[in-house]
């Protein structure tokens, strides 16, 4: 299982006092320093933290594999196709929202997502959709061309009793199967932490996690470089 790593947080950090410091490309070569296998950012409609300049500089000095979160609107899979990264995970977007908050109806948006897909494929670059871990959306996910989905992991982050928990970690696991299955990547993602990544770990048909949150907020007491090592012991060990 590789891990990813959001840096959104660290220019949220920066835009608080409008200047340059912390910079998100020194933190995503630290993490790649530390073990990250990809770097996550998210360029959002409202530019809340990551901003245009930063994903072109993400992508000249990221060596590892630099996914481009992002709404699929046509300005930002125009601004996509641009920059290349080496993924794009599709993901819903509210201008109110403080995160993602769930995963893509792909069921529904069918149509205008197959367009977004294919405009990507056209440019060579590989697409992700982050869905909610039911078997309709995984489905819909595979026939309108994605190569992979993120399955959103937040439901299972907070869910409170073992009960909850368990079905989460269920249903999650039924759709990294089958996804599997159907030949898609299966990545994950969305409130992991260190206290609940192991079950996830145990998962073997999902390939990646997504981490942002936490290994950031961890980082202000033990160093970026720390933070990163100390998930990466959990997901190999
Ligand atoms: N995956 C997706 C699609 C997300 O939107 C986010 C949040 O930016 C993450 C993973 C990382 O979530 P967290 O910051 O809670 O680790």
């Amino acid at each position: 299982m590789r891990l990813a790593i959001n840096i959104d947080h660290i220019a949220t950090l920066r835009n608080a006092r409008g200047g340059k410091e912390p910079d998100p490309l020194e933190a995503a070569l630290l993490a790649e320093k530390a073990g990250a296998e990809c770097i996550v950012c998210h360029l959002r409609e409202d530019r809340r933290h990551i901003k245009d300049g930063d994903v072109y500089r993400l992508r000249k000095s990221v060596t590892t594999k630099l996914d481009l979160e992002m709404a699929a609107t046509q300005e930002i899979v125009k601004i996509a196709k641009r920059v290349k990264p080496d993924l794009c995970t599709l993901v819903p977007e509210r201008r109110k929202e403080l995160t993602t908050e769930g995963g893509l109806d792909v069921v529904k948006y069918k149509a205008s997502l197959k367009r977004s897909i294919q405009q990507l494929h056209d440019s060579g670059i590989k697409v992700s959709l982050f869905i909610d871990p039911v078997d309709e959306q995984w489905e819909a996910s595979k026939a309108i061309g994605a190569d992979m989905i993120e399955i959103h992991t937040g439901e299972y982050a907070e869910a409170k009793t073992k009960r909850q928990i368990e079905m989460h970690l269920s249903r999650i696991q039924t759709t990294a199967l089958y996804a599997k299955q159907l030949g898609l990547g299966v990545n994950a993602g969305h409130g992991l932490d260190y206290e609940n990544i192991k079950p996830i770990t145990k998962i073997k048909e999902i390939d990646e996690v997504s981490i942002g949150y936490a290994i950031i907020v961890r980082s202000m007491f033990v160093g970026l470089e720390n933070a990163v090592r100390e998930m990466k012991k959990l997901i190999t060990s």
